[in-house]
């Protein structure tokens, strides 16, 4: 049985925001320190940053960064983190049990963002701080100067604002594990007078409400509603995070990952509206995905890691084909919902569950995964089309029945190009694909690409950077305005149209 679906411009679900393929760097394990930053590496620039690194990040086609954390912002002090670097205090980072030197701050961080191209996505403590310490970083970081800590960073050798317009209210504050954790009401009101505050200073920000750190908390849904309530006008995004992996063996439903992510989604979007006409509010509130990724939590860390160790080996997950055509599926599911999810951060960028890896004195090198982000980010670009599929299912332990073919598809609207993603969930057999293309202009096949391997659990590692890469497929072809594609059991696809 083939799978098909109908592709016509007049019916589109609305335009990717380059957001959606952004990243993000917390000071965890290694994601800055012997990752971005490496003083001494041979491909370290005069600033430290790894040149080798940041090739790859331009590759990759991350669009925004998000900073500094994560679980560690709730205990960020900036401050600590800007001046001679020779004065910048040693502190403990409780939520990773590390040491954090200090040594990379803020002013290093928008070094990365200039010579990488990134937007910057700046976090603000709210879990040891508040209202105060976030209007006192956002002056720093963007007032023109004249004032004690725009001078400051003037007097530090940035005399040009930051200019950062995108906000994070804190970080996953209903967590029971976040330093400064909150109810849903503390947190709803502190991140409304946050707010407040900060549109004092500059009403043109964008700013993003934490929402639950996954749809399984005991608290989600009613943690969004009730933040939102506060906070509606306030804010411009909610965020959701969600990570995936293969629990006890069970592959088929891991490889479905995506319905879980389509339905968080959809709830996070049906509670954001039920707000809006609780509220009689005209504006809606949009999705930040801001975490996002494969992540294999329940394994034990392979490396030995101390308390209190400067940029220990943590989170180095090592990704599979599997995984890679699965995060292919996730990448589908944001595409998919394009017109409310309008940011996004994979998490994270390098070394800590990362696209890139590096060594420390060492190589660096692109994980399995890198190839679907960097394919979406290149060829993802404009409006997504609305994507009915008529396919095969399989049955899996926890989402039932699951088409085997999940996809979606992004017209160009100045080429009139269109490009197909399509990830086939089954392990054993190819799936024919038909797509009727009769609402399009694009009827050429450029190129059909595909990652896959007939080692499902094949990896890219130091010693083979590239035993996984993507390769062509043949026999993609239009006739009559249909397109007839086979899809390889378990692979990701990139099918190009002119
Ligand atoms: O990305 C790793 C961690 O996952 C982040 O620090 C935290 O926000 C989430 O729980």
């Amino acid at each position: 049985p083939e799978a098909r679906f109908t592709l016509d411009a007049a019916f589109a679900v609305g335009s990717v925001n380059p957001r959606l393929y952004g990243s993000f760097v917390e000071h965890l394990g290694r994601c800055v320190y012997t990752g971005v930053y490496e003083p001494g590496h041979p491909a370290a620039d005069a600033d430290g940053l790894r040149q080798d690194v940041l090739e790859l990040v331009r590759e990759l086609g991350v669009t925004t960064v998000r900073y500094p954390g994560g679980n560690f912002v709730s205990g960020y002090r900036w401050e600590d983190s800007v001046g001679p670097r020779q004065e910048r205090p040693a502190r403990l980072d409780l939520a990773w049990k590390s040491t954090e030197t200090n040594e990379f701050g803020l002013s290093e961080f928008m070094d990365l963002c200039r010579k990488t191209g990134m937007e910057p996505m700046m976090a603000v403590n709210l879990g040891t701080r508040g209202v105060e310490d976030a209007i006192r970083l956002l002056e720093y970081c963007n007032h023109r100067g004249g004032t004690e800590l725009s001078d400051r960073r003037a007097a530090h050798g940035d005399k040009e604002p930051y200019g950062i317009r995108m906000w994070c209210l804190g970080n996953e504050m209903d967590g029971p594990w976040q330093t400064g954790h909150k109810t849903p009401e503390e947190y709803g009101r502190l991140a409304a007078e946050t707010a407040r505050a900060m549109r004092q200073v500059d009403p043109g920000l964008e700013l993003v409400a934490c929402g639950s750190s996954s749809s399984s908390m005991p608290t989600f849904a009613s943690w969004e509603a009730t933040v939102l309530q506060t906070a509606y006008d306030l804010v411009d995004h909610v965020s959701l995070h969600a990570y995936y992996e293969e629990i006890d063996g069970d592959r088929d439903s891991f490889l479905a990952s995506a319905v879980d992510m389509e339905h968080f989604i959809e709830s996070v979007v049906a509670t954001c509206d039920h707000v809006r006409a609780r509220l009689k509010a005209t504006k809606r509130i949009n999705l930040s995905f801001d975490e996002w990724n494969v992540w294999y939590q329940k394994r034990p860390n392979p490396h030995p890691v101390e308390d209190w160790q400067q940029a220990p080996r943590l989170l180095e997950d090592v990704y599979t084909v599997t995984d890679a055509v699965v995060f292919g599926s996730l990448l589908i599911a944001l595409l998919r919902h394009a017109d409310r999810v309008t940011a996004a951060s994979l998490a994270q960028l390098v070394n800590v569950i990362a696209p890139i890896m590096t060594e420390p004195d060492g190589p660096a090198w692109r994980q399995t995964t890198f190839y679907p982000f960097a394919q979406a980010s290149a060829y993802g670009r404009g409006r997504v089309l609305r994507v009915e599929v008529d396919s095969p299912t399989y049955t899996t332990a926890r989402f039932g029945e699951v088409p085997l073919l999940h996809a979606t598809a992004v017209l160009d609207e100045e080429t009139g190009d269109v490009t197909v993603f399509a990830v086939n969930r089954g392990r054993t057999d190819a799936l024919p694909l038909k797509v009727d293309l009769r609402g399009v202009e694009a009827h050429t096949v450029v190129e059909h690409l595909v990652l896959a391997d007939s080692d499902p659990e094949a990896t890219n590692t130091a010693d083979r950077p590239d035993r996984v890469t993507p390769h062509t497929a043949t026999g993609t072809a239009v006739t009559d305005r249909v397109l007839h594609a086979e899809l390889e059991p378990l692979s990701w696809n990139v099918i190009r149209l002119t």
